[in-house]
């Protein structure tokens, strides 16, 4: 028995620490396509072990990579220099909710959909939407800035956190931010810690912004016969004064994957369609969706419906978040791997982007489904691929890159929603030419002998 094991069961006990390989394995890999074998697995149930944990990390200069559920996009949890993976999904504790001052406060294992069932009771949310919501954890959304279908009107997760508790490279533990709803005082270190992926430390606690939930929500379909139009339609209704709770696009090879997989949806055979909530009092919501309609059709749209009934709209939906699901099932040889799947654009070049997509997509060759949260600009590309073809596997990361030239040639970004992990470093240090260095010496600086979730974000050696 290694010393390094022997520790690890000293500070947790020997059942919530694992060596074994097929339980290594299953935690080598996200939804993306890098792997990378963790040496160990440990399972920590508070702050104090977290802490006792990255010191020996520390001391022992070894790597240490926080995971939540495993559901990142882009290998953010994958230990990609092995060393030790810290499962943090048994620290999910609802610690405080506080309505009165609109915050909880949680620990970050606590699982998105569960928090808000709880938050429900009291007639409150948690603004931040993503797709994943039953099965991503509140850990990995602070981690990688999460956003999703609400985001356009709520902000994305790093909106919502008032406050973090964090374990630093060197075991030691901080608290950023407060409970209060505002707080200018200083640096703004929780923003620091949000979307950085694990790469500066480990988050133990976390003061949430709650807010209650609107009074009513409708829900719009909008349909056109030419992708680009969805563009328009969006630019229109912000010009109309209207701004929708969620704004998101699904384009034919979309509907098409929909349609397989999830038939009883039945979408229409068209070109694109663009699924819109509306939320707030009755009587705003609805002048909010004779407004909208009025703006699709203003920009083409061949046809729009309001979901008559909560079923009607939630089907919408259901089939809109299974579209990454759904694209693996377009032919039966092939995988949805996550390529070129997340890209953004200012909301006035979104027109433009969503037919160079289509362009890439014929070029290539590729079956490419385009979807996502158009409203704020955040374009989603699901692929059919068949990843054992190296040939075709290769097309399929260039058509990636194609689109993520195109994103930044609109003055854009590689990842609104997804985050760098190990999939987009070259992208990075592309985006943000002036300020990479800047972002590589915090790093440095916060985590000197690069033991955090190394191999992500930045290349260090
Ligand atoms: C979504 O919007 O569905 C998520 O970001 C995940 C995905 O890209 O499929
Ligand atoms: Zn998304």
């Amino acid at each position: 028995m290694s010393t390094i094991e022997d520790e690890l069961i000293h500070i947790v006990g020997q059942e919530r620490v694992s060596t074994d390989k097929t339980v290594l394995y299953a935690y080598s890999r996200d939804v993306s396509l890098v792997t990378g074998m963790p040496d160990y697995v440990v399972r920590p149930v508070s702050t104090e072990e977290v802490a006792k944990i990255v010191s020996l990390a520390s001391k022992h200069k070894i790597p240490i990579v926080p995971r939540g559920v495993g559901s990142g996009m882009e290998g953010g949890c994958v230990p990609v220099r092995g060393g030790i993976v810290l499962d943090m999904r048994n620290m999910d504790k609802i610690l405080e909710i506080n309505t009165d001052s609109l915050y909880a406060i949680v620990e970050p294992g606590v699982i998105h959909a569960n928090l808000n069932a709880r938050l429900a009771e009291k007639g409150f949310f948690f603004a931040p939407d993503p797709a994943s919501t039953d099965f991503c954890s509140i850990g990995g959304m602070i981690g990688t800035n999460a956003s999703g279908m609400t985001c356009l009107k709520y902000g994305n997760t790093g909106r919502s956190v008032l406050g973090l508790e964090v374990v630093l490279p060197d075991g030691a533990v901080i608290t950023t931010g407060s409970k209060t709803v505002k707080s200018v005082s200083g640096y703004d270190l929780t923003s620091l810690f949000v979307g950085s992926e694990g790469t500066l430390g480990v988050i133990t606690k976390a003061i949430l912004k709650v807010i209650p939930r609107p009074q009513t929500r409708a829900t719009v379909a909008a349909y056109f016969d030419e992708v680009g139009k969805v563009g328009d339609a969006v630019v229109a209704i912000f010009a109309s004064g209207i701004i929708p709770a969620a704004c998101d696009v699904v384009d034919r090879s979309g509907i098409e994957a929909v349609n397989q997989y999830k038939p009883e949806i039945a979408l229409p055979d068209v070109d694109a369609m663009l699924i819109l909530n509306l939320e707030g009092s009755a009587a705003a919501v609805e002048e909010e969706v004779a407004g909208t309609v009025s703006a699709c059709k203003k920009a083409g749209a061949i046809d729009v419906k309001t979901a008559a009934t909560t079923e009607d709209a939630d089907a919408l939906w259901a089939g809109r978040k299974a579209i990454a699901s759904a694209v693996s099932r377009l032919d039966k040889n092939k995988a949805g791997p996550n390529i070129g799947g997340d890209c953004g654009v200012p909301i006035h070049r979104v027109t433009e982007m969503l037919r160079e997509i289509r362009k890439i997509a014929q070029e290539s060759g590729i079956t490419i489904a385009t979807y996502g949260h158009v409203g704020d600009g955040n374009i989603h590309c699901g692929m059919a691929v068949n990843v054992l073809d190296e040939e075709e596997l290769e097309r399929a990361k260039r058509a990636g890159a194609a689109i993520f030239d195109t994103a930044l040639r609109l003055e854009g970004t590689t990842t609104p929603e997804h985050g760098v992990g190990a999939e987009k470093i070259r992208w990075l240090k592309e985006e943000h030419k002036s300020s990479y260095p800047l972002m590589l010496a915090i790093k440095k600086l916060i985590d000197p002998h690069n033991i955090m979730n190394p191999g992500k974000m930045f290349e260090i050696s």
